[in-house]
């Protein structure tokens, strides 16, 4: 396999009520990933239309993904912070895509099927089509490294798969081009650490979300220190103490999952936390999950609010990163372009 340069590329979706799950899967990795990767921050507008959005509150939930990359510690100087409408090569690779993927692989993914729940025949084709744009994202800027959450797994696959038969269907075109035998790297999920899959305060089996129609299910990035001490208090436990051993948690997911929110936030794994609180009754260990809770994510509440104040200077950050992002996707575009044939 040929050799790439390493750079990391992520997305969150702007559709309202970012929470500890985006932060702990996916926002928290980014901020770190940025010592060691050139890396690519995206608001994937064009993602979040796949479900109808309201325009003002569309406009409003991109800046307030952009205000929390920034409030988390995203350096959009050092690295590129901006919204995917704006670099109109994610919608002209994915196009290419539809018509690598296969139809089998998108009827497969879990997500869709989710989503779009009984009625299947009125999810939008944009809802179908997801993944494809998701490996398009990831590839038109050929990024070799992809932080995300557990749920996003199957989608990453796909995006190994089209890469790897668009590299494959063009072999002779590639090499012809001097490509070295592969233009696209297989992207690889970054899927680490003891909260890949934060889940409902309210129910340990069910994934933490933004659409649960229960707000005391997730805690919100824009929560109060209040609301976040009285989320916890009230977050669904078991009746016994905590377990000295990670493998005593087993089914008990509502312990294993408060566990792993502790661990993650304080940078421990689960073993380190149960050292400490093994024994120890869930009021107890409560009271130190909503001292550290606060304390990570009180001043990053605070601080979204501040920059969400000043609107214009977040616009002016998305325009400056979609500036930066052209230059590395329309160059791609381009090599693209010539590898499948058409006359630029
Ligand atoms: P989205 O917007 O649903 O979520 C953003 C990130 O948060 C992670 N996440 C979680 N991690 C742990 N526990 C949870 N309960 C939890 N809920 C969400 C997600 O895994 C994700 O990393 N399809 C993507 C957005 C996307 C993207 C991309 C990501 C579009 N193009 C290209 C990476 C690369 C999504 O819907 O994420």
């Amino acid at each position: 396999m040929a050799q790439f340069p390493q750079r990391v590329f992520s997305g969150v979706q702007p559709t309202g009520n970012l929470h500890l799950g985006n932060y702990l899967g996916a926002i928290h990795k980014f901020v770190s990933l940025q010592d060691t990767h050139d890396c690519i921050f995206c608001v994937v507008d064009l993602h979040a239309i796949t479900v109808f959005q309201d325009p003002a509150v569309l406009k409003a939930n991109i800046r307030e993904v952009t205000a929390a990359f920034l409030a988390c510690g995203i350096d959009p100087v050092r690295h590129i912070v901006f919204n995917q409408s704006q670099v109109p090569e994610h919608s002209e690779l994915a196009w290419i895509f539809n018509c690598v993927a296969r139809i089998g692989w998108l009827s497969r993914m879990t997500q869709f099927k989710e989503k779009a729940g009984k009625d299947k025949e009125n999810a939008s084709v944009g809802l179908y089509a997801y993944p494809t744009l998701m490996a398009a994202d990831i590839l038109i800027y050929r990024a070799t490294h992809v932080p995300v959450g557990e749920d996003q797994k199957q989608h990453l696959e796909l995006a190994r798969d089209v890469a790897q038969k668009f590299n494959k269907d063009f072999s002779a075109s590639i090499a012809s081009l001097g490509h070295n035998e592969a233009f696209f790297p297989m992207p690889e999920p970054l899927i680490q650490g003891p909260a890949t899959r934060v889940m409902s305060l309210r129910d340990g089996s069910k994934k933490m979300s933004k659409s649960d129609p229960s707000d005391n299910s997730r805690i919100n990035l824009t929560d109060t220190a209040d609301i976040i001490a009285q989320k916890i208090r009230r977050a669904k436990t078991d009746p016994e103490p905590l377990p000295s051993e990670v493998e005593c948690l087993g089914s008990r997911l509502e312990a294993d999952n408060l566990v792993s929110i502790y661990a993650a936030l304080r940078g421990f794994s689960k073993q380190d936390v149960l050292n400490e609180f093994g024994g120890a009754n869930f009021s107890q260990f409560k009271n130190a999950l909503v001292e550290v809770a606060e304390a990570k994510l009180g001043p990053i509440g605070a601080e979204m609010k501040r920059i969400q104040s000043n609107p214009a200077y977040i616009d002016d950050i998305l325009r400056k990163g979609a500036d930066r992002a052209r230059v590395i996707a329309g160059a791609n575009m381009a090599a693209i372009k010539d590898i499948i044939g058409f006359i630029r």
